[in-house]
């Protein structure tokens, strides 16, 4: 059989096949093997890959999910509240019952506003009973989050009880099911809890937290404090989506994006043209794939993408510092466009125009060097650090030295001249430049950079 290599195909065909490759996140070789097999079992599978690649553009939620959320009665219930907010920003259906002592601490009225669907709170409520009734409520559902979950309501499940609409629906129900414990840190080390805690866990309960820290009650610190609802929300997503689908579940992502405003007084500041488009699809493509995203915004006029930690600062430094209290991640991407300098001597006073007076002169002082800084670190460095250089000349060359000196993986290197529309624009044009060399991205929307750059990083986290 004659034999044919990638580099013997015509310039047109390798670029498309390396387009389907990052897109899919294989070897260009995987790719064309990928496509031989499927040519052997479908004629189509030559057809140009869809625009949706994986990552591109909003990544579906787990298909038609159904959560059933019971509230427990404590002090962490209010937060029950931003929970469902957070599931349904992923596409979840949500539906809730509270328990008697649930319903101390929130009101059935604020989980259906947020719900959109009736709450439940009675066992023995003719009209639920007639209309929904516990044993649907406990089997149309493709998980049960127990958020809080109550010192009570552990050792109810444990002993299989089965005495309000909550248990009831617990013993019923043949979904899995995701604690999220909260409680005084006493009432979590009590031998009481420990021992339902390990017979909940033998019988195929999933945990999620307490963690360590504040209490509610002034002074009190330990075990105990609910899980944050982001990362509940991020283990409901785990749990529910099919093998493939959430390719950075579990993982941890920093994304940075926007300007910086560098202050020449208390009402001026020095900026630049970025939008923070780019991070922000970056940061939502990453939240689609399934990873945990902190996003750190200079100021923007986007809406902060829906499931991200949302940070925002204002100045270079300020990005630093939240850059440094998110580690540890996995994955840091530093897309934001951060100022080289700041005015070293800003006016703490709005600096006044005076008659006969000469011009005040700024003078400039160097900001910190936020990727270089992640990325030399020697604790907490995240396995991939990836740097974007905005070029306006010698875009391949600057972004290869700029890999180099950052001590960073990757670097997207676009050319932001004026005539290329870049800056603040929707779409994007870009390389990637790693230390195998540098891929020239085709002309796309920022959000399909933002796919294929996701689904790349995928891939890499996934091969190591
Ligand atoms: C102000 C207040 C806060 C409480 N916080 C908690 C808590 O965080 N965790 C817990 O397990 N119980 C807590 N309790 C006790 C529960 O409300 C009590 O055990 C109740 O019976 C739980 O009912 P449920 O498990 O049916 O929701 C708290 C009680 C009060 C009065």
């Amino acid at each position: 059989m004659a034999s044919l290599t990638v580099r013997q195909l015509d310039e047109t065909l390798k670029q498309q096949l390396r387009l389907r490759a990052a897109r899919s996140g294989r070897s260009v070789e995987d790719e064309v093997r990928n496509i031989l097999k499927a040519a052997a079992e479908d004629s189509d599978a030559l057809a140009p890959m869809a625009k949706a690649a994986p990552g591109a553009g909003p990544v579906p939620a787990p298909a038609g999910k159904r959560v059933l959320l019971i509230v427990g009665g404590g002090i962490a219930a209010y937060k029950s509240l931003d929970l469902i907010r957070r599931l349904k920003e992923r596409g979840f259906t949500v539906r809730c019952i509270l328990t008697a002592a649930a319903t101390q601490f929130i009101t059935p009225l604020a989980a259906g506003a947020l719900t959109g669907e009736r709450v439940f709170t009675d066992l023995f409520d003719p009209a639920s009973e007639f209309d929904v009734g516990h044993i649907r409520l406990a089997r149309d559902t493709d998980l049960v989050v127990v958020a809080p979950a109550t010192a009570d309501l552990m050792a109810k499940m444990a002993g299989g009880h089965a005495n309000d609409l909550a248990t009831a629906v617990l013993l019923a129900t043949t979904a899995k099911i995701l604690l999220a414990p909260a409680m005084n840190p006493q009432m979590w080390a009590n031998k009481a809890t420990q021992r339902n805690l390990a017979q909940l866990t033998a019988d195929g309960v999933t945990l999620i937290g307490p963690n360590a820290g504040e209490m509610a009650e002034s002074g009190e610190r330990g075990i105990g404090r609910m899980a944050e609802p982001m990362e509940i929300a991020g283990a409901v997503d785990r749990l529910l989506a099919a093998k493939g689908e959430r390719p950075l579940a579990g993982k941890r992502v920093l994304v940075t994006s926007g300007p910086t405003h560098e202050p020449i007084d208390p009402v001026r500041y020095i900026a630049n043209r970025s939008s923070g488009k780019q991070g922000h699809a970056i940061a939502l493509a990453a939240v689609r794939a399934g990873a945990e995203v902190t996003l750190i915004s200079g100021p923007v006029t986007l809406p902060d993408p829906p499931g991200v930690r949302m940070i925002k600062v204002e100045s270079a430094r300020d990005m630093l510092r939240a850059a440094e209290q998110a580690l540890p991640v996995d994955v840091a991407i530093f897309a934001a466009a951060v100022a080289d300098w700041r005015v070293a001597n800003a006016g703490d006073q709005k600096i006044k125009k005076k008659a006969g007076e000469t011009t005040p002169e700024l003078s400039l002082v160097e900001n910190p060097d936020i990727l270089s800084t992640v990325a030399h670190r020697t604790d907490q460095r995240p396995k991939l650090v990836i740097g974007f250089a905005a070029e306006t000349e010698n875009v391949a060359a600057n972004a290869k030295a700029k890999l180099a000196r950052k001590g960073c993986d990757w670097i997207v290197a676009n050319d932001v001249s004026p005539q290329t529309g870049i800056m603040g624009g929707d779409s994007n044009t870009v390389q990637l430049v790693t230390a195998d060399g540098i891929e020239a991205w085709p002309p796309q929307s920022k959000d399909e950079v933002a796919g294929m750059l996701i689904a790349r990083i995928a891939a890499a986290m996934n091969a190591t």
